[in-house]
């Protein structure tokens, strides 16, 4: 179908053509093979500009432009990482050692990383978000949410937003990750300064709003008051739910309308059915568990009862330092039950539904250019081959950028 490229063209809207690709991911499921990844195999796409012209049987493609020959690989959208926590300084590897020498995981330690990132310059921030940005990137990562959370005062929360909204749309305020150490004896006042004065200097740099709702951080009625001041502002719920025990945090997402429940380690049957019958969509954090040497989310169990899930790598210096989504779908296949299909349709299209967004996680007319190209045949390469550095190529609004 040539008439979907247009003939005439600048440099900015040049179309090329990627063919020869054995095995390409869409998640459109009218195309290819039926399935949710919508696979077409000996495929290929046409970008125009920033976004998607065409996808299909290579056999078929119209002319283009450029021309780049994927050489028999896989090609599937580019990861959409809807959980990350890049604004931080310092690390915490003796706590790691010490958790690997069987001290257990508590939300304490984020205020190991508080202190650091306090006393961290703008400079120092922005150099950490470079740098976690690219290791992602380089692991075909085009999309990303993150938050704020190690500032916990009206200043370094809000600055902590500004650095991330220079990398990324998607930044999320969570000044309620866990009360400011400031305030340990009167929690209620600091869910005072989270809704009011540092919600006005934090909502213009954010489109959504997160809350660790947990044992040692906040419970349910101070997650609902923090959500609402958010939603009140403008801004869009997320929670950080049943990540370390059982509570109220997935039902309140539900509850909330939030586009996604983070970490679902802990559900009973009623948290299950309530993520069933709404769109918040289910975000599991396999590095969480990983790193913490936790139970696994169960994404068998949510699947099969028809949640969306989606896979991201909660990156943070505490509880997950990895920034590598294959890494996660190959634990997700490995130890929570899920096809390699399923894993990477939560990686891509999966994201995408945690963030709402429709025009990313997807290749398909109009999308975002957004691509990865895998040194391997298949997109199941990336769990049949753990810890193998796989991508090789990657686009980012048409560009390619690796
Ligand atoms: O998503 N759960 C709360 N927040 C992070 C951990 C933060 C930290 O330990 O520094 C998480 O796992
Ligand atoms: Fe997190």
């Amino acid at each position: 179908n040539a008439t979907t490229v247009s003939p005439a063209h600048s440099a900015s809207t040049a179309s090329t053509l990627i063919t020869n690709i054995a095995a390409l991911v869409t998640n459109d499921p009218s195309l290819g093979d039926g399935t949710p990844l919508g696979l077409i195999q000996d495929a290929a796409v046409v970008i125009e500009g920033d976004r998607i012209a065409w996808t299909g049987d290579q056999s078929k493609a119209p002319a283009t432009d450029n021309r780049v020959d994927a050489g028999g690989r896989a090609v599937l959208p580019g990861f959409v990482d809807s959980h990350s926590h890049l604004v931080f300084a310092g690390d915490r590897t003796q706590e790691f050692n010490a958790r690997m020498s069987g001290r257990p995981y508590s939300a304490g330690g984020i205020r190991t990383t508080v202190a650091a990132t306090r006393a961290a310059t703008d400079e120092e921030l922005e150099a950490n978000v470079v740098r976690y940005l690219a290791e992602a990137l380089r692991q075909g990562t085009t999309t990303f949410e993150t938050k704020s959370g190690y500032g916990l005062t009206t200043h370094d929360e809000s600055r902590a937003l500004r650095v991330a909204a220079r990398h990324t749309d998607e930044v999320t305020y969570l000044g309620a990750h866990i009360v400011a150490p400031e305030f340990a004896e009167d929690p209620a006042a600091y869910v005072a300064l989270v809704t009011g004065e540092m919600l006005d200097a934090c909502a213009p740099h954010a489109r959504w709003i997160d809350v660790f709702c947990e044992k040692g951080a906040f419970d349910g009625d101070q997650a609902r008051a923090i959500l609402a001041a958010g939603k009140a502002r403008g801004l869009y719920p997320r929670i950080h739910a049943n990540q370390l025990s059982y509570g109220p945090g997935v039902r309140l997402a539900v509850e909330l309308d939030a586009a996604s429940a983070d970490h679902c380690t802990h559900l009973t049957q009623e948290d299950v059915d309530a993520l069933a019958n709404s769109r918040t969509v289910a975000t599991l954090l396999p590095g969480a568990e990983f790193s913490t040497r936790a139970e696994w989310p169960d994404a068998r169990r949510l699947l099969d009862a028809g949640v969306t899930v989606a896979l991201s790598t909660d990156c943070n210096p505490g509880s997950s330092f990895t920034s590598s989504v294959p890494f996660c779908i190959a634990l997700a296949v490995r130890d929570m039950g899920m096809t390699p299909d399923e894993a990477v349709w939560s990686a891509t299209a999966g994201g995408a539904a945690a963030l709402r967004r429709t025009d990313i996680g997807r290749l398909t007319p109009g999308a975002y250019a957004d691509l990865t190209l895998l040194d391997a045949p298949s997109h199941v390469h990336l769990a049949y081959r753990p810890g193998v550095p796989l991508v090789t190529g990657v686009w980012r609004r048409g560009e390619r950028v690796l």
